[in-house]
């Protein structure tokens, strides 16, 4: 068993879900109960994970400094690396920073935790502070170009740190460190990729909902919903009833799609048409916060509606399901320590009091494991493959105010885009590609004339879970192509711009 202690860490559950891969137990506690938790259970290994917070900051999180004594092997990941140096006498400042991709380069590859790794690989970083001096007993395995300190150990006591996320998927050889790590607990690597069951899903949501319980689910024809609404199908029948609400935000042909998924899955959906209601909500709204907790208040209220109608038919509704994954929850704060990145509309964005409890059985779940489940329940490809789309639809894709026009051109715009990249074959590679109408103006000459006109973000992304994601590196000639037809086919837009950052810093949405 390895404990992890969560600081706040987007990804504290990616270490879990990286180390249970390797056979490994795990639990994760609060740093408060750190200790009591490791002096209770038989631990072999401590993992100190990122957060948002500075070691050095009044009332920073922190563990008991006694975990040092235990003799058990301690590895600080971010936060935690920081954390051993500030608890250890070292020094942490606010210094260096890095965000993203960045070169790390072995200086001693006869350390257990080095085993294996190339000389010089490519790691993803999240860290405003940086170690200056290293604590007593404490060398230095590895360094960035910014930072020396960035893979530190002491052998003897087989404490590590590292300020890279070995977690992440874009970190090359991360698994490995971790495996090394695991080793010098002494624990014995077991390969369990997918451990998912089906059937223990399944038994879990007739468990919550009982015999006689209807179910209704929100559903938008994304891979999350349609996912979590087989499963609860498969688990409940005809006792599980989809609602699409059409709120005008949503891809073209989505009503459509979401129609034919649960003509295979063998369930009519409820169709409620709630455009005019959407967008007069959202009326001269700018902030993609406040949009967020409109829309997610207003899902809420349709469904209390449509639950009141069949309490009439004598169908009592208790469940509301709804597809939230694993990184809509921490991006809304769902740990202690952890920071808001944003109210993801099925979490952060509900009201605070509602009539349904919620049904979220993908809630553990990162997005490449929920594709997992939907190809293990045998959902169709074209269904399971299609790109991710937040909740709120182009409302967070249309920075400023969401009016019938720009909702028109943004529609366009992402036609364009998804046209080009299918013509070209990339599609089907690409995890997430969008046009963002950025609420910035500037000016364009066409036919001779001056417009000032918006300009539209291309954003063309890869990743696997959502945690990180890298820049697709498009061709030019495709993305001269998307270019020119946006600003000649839609008037209004001035130019074009490819929006190149990494996550982290930047989230994958425009808001
Ligand atoms: P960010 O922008 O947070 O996006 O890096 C991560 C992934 O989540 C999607 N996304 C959402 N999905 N409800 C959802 O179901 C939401 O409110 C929401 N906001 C963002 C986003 O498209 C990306 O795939």
């Amino acid at each position: 068993m390895i404990i992890i202690v969560d600081f706040g860490s987007q990804t504290t559950h990616l270490i879990a879900r990286r180390l249970r891969e390797l056979g490994v137990g795990i639990k994760i506690v609060h740093p408060e109960n750190a200790l009591k938790e490791i002096n209770q259970t038989k631990v072999n290994g401590i993992i100190l994970s990122g957060g948002p917070a500075s070691v050095y900051e009044k009332n920073a999180p922190a563990v008991n400094k006694k975990v040092f004594l235990l003799n058990i092997p301690i590895l600080g990941i971010c936060y935690g690396l920081q954390l051993i140096t500030h608890l250890l006498k070292g020094k942490v400042v606010s210094g260096k920073k890095e965000y993203g991709p960045t070169k790390i380069k072995i200086q001693n590859p006869k350390s257990k935790i080095t085993e294996g790794l190339q000389e010089k690989f490519t790691v993803w970083m999240s860290h405003g502070d940086e170690v200056i001096k290293l604590p007593k007993g404490f060398d230095v395995i590895g360094s960035s170009d910014g930072v020396p300190f960035a893979f530190i150990e002491n052998k003897d006591k087989k404490i590590y740190g590292l300020q890279f996320h070995p977690e992440v998927e874009h970190t090359e050889f991360g698994s490995q460190i971790l495996r090394n790590f695991v080793r010098v607990c002494g624990n014995k690597i077991k390969n369990q990729k997918s451990k998912i069951k089906i059937e223990e899903l399944e038994d879990n949501i007739r468990k919550i909902v009982g015999k006689k319980n209807y179910v209704i689910g929100a559903v938008s024809g994304g891979v999350d919903s349609t996912v979590a609404a087989a499963l609860t199908a498969k688990a409940i029948g005809k006792r599980f009833i989809p609602i699409y609400v059409d709120n005008g935000l949503m891809r073209e042909g989505t009503r459509k799609h979401v129609i034919k998924i649960f003509k295979k899955i063998g369930i009519k959906p409820v169709v409620v048409n709630a455009v005019g209601e959407t967008l007069s909500r959202l009326r001269k709204i700018t902030d993609s916060e406040k949009k967020r907790k409109i829309i997610g208040n207003l899902y809420i209220e349709i469904f209390e509606r449509e639950m009141k109608k069949l309490l009439a038919k004598k169908m009592v509704v208790k469940y509301l399901l709804q597809g939230t994954i694993y990184s809509d929850v921490i991006e809304s704060q769902g740990t202690k320590h952890s920071a808001k990145i944003k109210s993801h509309h099925n979490v952060g964005g509900l009201p605070k009091r509602m009539k349904l409890k919620l049904l979220e059985p993908m809630r553990n779940f990162y997005k490449d494991e929920v594709r997992e489940i939907g190809r293990k329940l045998g959902i169709p490809s074209e269904f399971i493959n299609r790109q991710p789309f937040p909740g709120p639809g182009y409302a967070v894709r249309i920075r400023g105010e969401v009016t019938k026009k720009r909702l028109e051109m943004e529609k366009k715009a992402d036609e364009i885009v998804l046209f080009e990249l299918e013509k070209a074959g990339i599609l089907p590679c690409v995890f997430l590609s969008f046009p963002v109408m950025t609420n910035a103006f500037s000016t364009a000459v066409k036919g001779d004339g001056r417009q000032f006109g918006e300009v539209v973000a291309l954003r063309v992304i890869d990743s696997k879970d959502v945690m990180t994601s890298n820049w697709t590196r498009l061709p030019y000639e495709i993305l001269q192509k998307i270019s020119s037809r946006i600003v000649n086919e839609i008037p209004g837009v001035s130019r074009v711009v490819y929006d190149i950052t990494t996550k982290p810093p930047a989230t994958m949405e425009w808001e």
